[in-house]
C-alpha cells in the first residue's frame, strides 16, 4: 500500500471515515493534515457506532500510530473528551501523536464564528459553528496560537493576553456580544495543556521516518474537494485544503513521497451547509435519499441536501487531487427507485459545459444534462463481489467510470466495515 492519500471527492460526508478504518487493519500510520472538530467520521466496527472527528479513524485498530498533522487546527476540550471516550471502550489512545505546529482553537474563535455567521444574515455559509474559520484566519494573520506555544506556560500566557484583548474588541464593539474571560480561558487551557502534553511532537519527522522505512502510511482527508478554500465553491468553503496537495502542506511531506490517491464518492450527491449544488433535489426522491441514506450531518445533525451523482464534479476532483482510484459508497440507498440519474455536464444559454466552473456565478444557471439508467430491486447490503450486484448496478458502476475516467476500486453496500468490497 506504502503511502495512500484518501480524499473526499464531493461535499464531505462520502463515507470517508469507514474507508479509512478499512483501510488501517493494514496501515502503520494514519494521518490526518487539515481542518478539524468541523470533520464527524464515522466508523461502524463489530456493532458499535465510533464519530470521530479529530482523531484519525484509524484509531480503532491497536497498530497505527495516529498522527494529527500541523495543517489542522484542534480544540483541545473536543479531541480530549474524543480521548476519554476511546479510552473508555477500551482503545489505547497513546499512539495518539499532535503536530507542535498545530493551531489551538478557543472559545473566542467559536464566539466570532456564530456572530459574523449571524451578521451575514442571508449571506451566511452554514458553517459548523466550531471555530474552524476564524482560527484559521488567525493563522493566516500570523496571531494564532500554535500547540508548541499552549504547552509553554510563559510564552502561552503573553499570547492568550493579546489575543483575547483584540478579539474582545471584534466580538464586542463589531458584534455588539459578550466579551470572553481570559482567566477561564487561561486556567481551563493550562489544564488542557498538561494532558495534551505527552502527545505532542515534530509529526512530519514520524511521519517522514515512516515512509522511509517502507511503512504503510494513510493520509485521511477531511471535508471534500468542492469544500477546498481555493478551487472549491468559494465562498461557501471550509478554510483548509480537503484536496490531495493538502497533505504536503498540512503532514510537512513532499508530493512525491505519495504513491497513490483514492477518492471517496457517494452513489449520489449530498451538501450540508449553503452554497450552489446543481444536481440536488427538491422532490420526494431527494427525500428517500435522505430518509433511506440516514442524510443527517454527524456534527450537526442538520439535513443533509440530496441529488443524484455529479459526474462533473467527480471530473474536476479527479483533475484536482490526480485520482488514482474512487471508492463508490452507499449503493445500497439506490436500491428500490426505479429509474437513476447521471448528470454528465452542464447546459446554460445552448452552451454544453464539461468542466466544473471555477466560480459560482458561473455556476449560477447551469442546468444538469442527465443520462438514465434503470435501476434494481434486490438487496445488495450483503454483495461481497461484483458478482453479488444486480446487472443494472453494475452497469451504473461502469457507466460512472466512463464519465469521469478513473477506475471504481471499492464498493460500499452498508455502513459496517464488512459491507465494502474490492473490485
Ligand atoms: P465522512 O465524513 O466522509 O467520514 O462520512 P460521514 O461519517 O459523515 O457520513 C457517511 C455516513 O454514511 C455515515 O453514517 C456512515 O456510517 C454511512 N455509510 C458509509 N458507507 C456506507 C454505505 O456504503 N452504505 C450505507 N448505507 N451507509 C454508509
Ligand atoms: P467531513 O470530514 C460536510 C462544511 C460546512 C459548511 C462549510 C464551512 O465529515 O466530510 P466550517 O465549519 O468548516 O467553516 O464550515 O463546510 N463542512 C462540511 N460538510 N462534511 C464535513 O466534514 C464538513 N466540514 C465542513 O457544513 O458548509
Ligand atoms: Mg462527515
Amino acid at each position: 500500500m506504502a503511502v495512500t492519500a484518501l480524499v473526499g471527492a464531493q461535499w464531505g460526508d462520502e463515507g470517508k471515515g469507514k474507508i479509512i478504518d478499512i483501510l488501517a487493519e493494514k496501515s502503520d500510520m494514519v494521518v490526518r493534515a487539515q481542518g478539524g472538530n468541523n470533520a464527524g467520521h464515522t466508523v461502524v466496527a463489530n456493532g458499535v457506532t465510533y464519530k470521530l472527528r479529530l482523531i484519525p479513524s484509524g484509531i480503532l485498530y491497536n497498530n497505527a500510530i495516529c498522527v494529527v498533522g500541523n495543517g489542522t487546527v484542534i480544540d483541545p476540550a473536543v479531541i480530549l473528551s474524543e480521548m476519554d471516550d476511546l479510552s473508555g471502550k477500551g482503545i489505547d489512545v497513546s499512539r495518539l501523536k499532535i503536530d507542535a505546529r498545530a493551531h489551538v482553537i478557543f472559545p473566542y474563535h467559536l464566539v466570532i464564528d456564530e456572530l459574523s455567521e449571524k451578521a451575514r444574515g442571508n449571506g451566511d455559509i452554514g458553517t459548523t459553528k466550531r471555530g474552524i474559520g476564524p482560527c484559521y484566519m488567525d493563522k493566516a494573520e500570523r496571531i494564532g496560537i500554535r500547540m508548541c506555544d499552549l504547552i509553554n506556560p510563559d510564552v502561552f500566557t503573553e499570547k492568550l493576553r493579546r489575543n483575547v484583548t483584540v478579539k474582545n474588541e471584534i466580538i464586542t464593539k463589531i458584534y455588539g456580544g459578550e466579551p470572553v474571560s481570559y482567566e477561564k480561558i487561561l486556567a481551563d487551557y493550562n489544564g488542557y495543556a498538561k494532558r495534551l502534553a505527552p502527545h505532542v511532537c515534530d509529526t512530519s519527522v514520524l511521519v517522514y521516518n515512516a515512509i522511509k522505512a517502507g511503512k504503510n502510511v494513510l493520509m485521511e482527508g477531511a471535508q471534500g474537494a468542492l469544500l477546498d478554500l481555493d478551487v472549491g465553491t468559494y465562498p461557501y468553503v471550509t478554510s483548509s485544503h480537503p484536496i490531495s496537495g493538502g497533505f504536503c502542506v498540512g503532514a510537512g511531506v513532499g508530493p512525491t513521497l505519495i504513491d497513490s490517491c483514492l477518492g471517496i464518492a457517494k452513489a449520489y450527491t449530498t451538501r450540508v451547509g449553503k452554497g450552489p449544488f446543481p444536481t440536488e433535489l427538491d422532490d420526494e426522491v431527494g427525500e428517500r435519499i435522505r430518509t433511506v441514506g440516514a442524510e443527517f450531518g454527524t456534527v450537526t445533525g442538520r439535513p443533509r441536501r440530496c441529488g443524484w451523482l455529479d459526474a462533473v464534479i467527480l471530473r474536476f476532483a479527479v483533475r484536482v487531487n490526480g485520482l488514482t482510484g474512487l471508492a463508490l459508497n452507499k449503493l445500497d440507498t439506490l436500491t428500490g427507485l426505479r429509474k437513476l440519474k447521471v448528470c454528465v455536464a452542464y447546459q446554460k444559454n445552448g452552451e454544453t459545459i464539461t468542466d466544473f466552473p471555477s466560480d459560482i456565478s458561473a455556476l449560477e444557471g447551469c442546468q444538469p444534462i442527465y443520462e438514465e439508467y434503470d435501476g434494481w430491486t434486490e438487496d445488495i447490503s450483503k454483495a461481497k463481489t461484483l458478482n453479488d450486484l444486480p446487472k443494472n448496478a453494475v452497469a451504473y458502476l461502469r457507466a460512472i467510470e466512463k464519465a469521469i475516467d478513473c477506475p471504481v476500486k471499492m464498493v460500499g453496500v452498508g455502513p459496517d466495515r464488512t459491507q465494502n468490497f474490492e473490485i
